[in-house]
């Protein structure tokens, strides 16, 4: 989980944040799921191919990327078969309303930077998305 805090966002009423689905918040910096009595919020981008994870569907306690379906565990975003765990961000329920605690934005990349990350990665034989390196 993510320590240092940019900005803290509502995601909204807790009973009115899905279990089925994972929806964008802030900006779509963040997506977030219901998980029982809990909200989870995730980086807004998946493993594989740094896709929005925005609209995911949720089936048997596992998220579901909506391009090409990768899988992560709820409710802590592991990859299921392993191999990484989408980063996690803090949420804290006020009166029914969940609150997202946000880190500062990641720095801009020249699409110089991001092929070297990928062809580094893609050396290394991981195929996740450019530039994430090992877990
Ligand atoms: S980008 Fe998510 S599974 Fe490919």
């Amino acid at each position: 989980m993510t320590s240092q805090v940019d900005v803290r966002i509502s995601a909204g009423r807790v009973a009115d944040i899905p279990a089925d689905r994972c929806v964008a918040v802030g900006d779509g910096r963040a997506v977030v799921v219901r998980v029982g009595e809990r909200v989870v919020a995730f980086r807004n981008r998946c493993l594989h191919q740094d896709s929005p994870l925005a609209d995911g569907r949720v089936l048997t306690g596992r998220l579901i990327c909506p391009m090409h379906f990768w899988r992560y565990h709820l409710p802590d975003g592991e990859h299921v078969g392993g191999g990484g765990r989408l980063p996690s961000y803090p949420v804290e329920v006020v009166d029914g309303e969940a609150f997202v605690d946000l880190p500062p934005p990641a720095p801009s990349r020249s699409l110089r930077q991001i092929m070297l990350a990928h062809a580094r990665d893609w050396d290394r034989g991981d195929r996740r998305a450019p530039g994430r390196g090992t877990p």
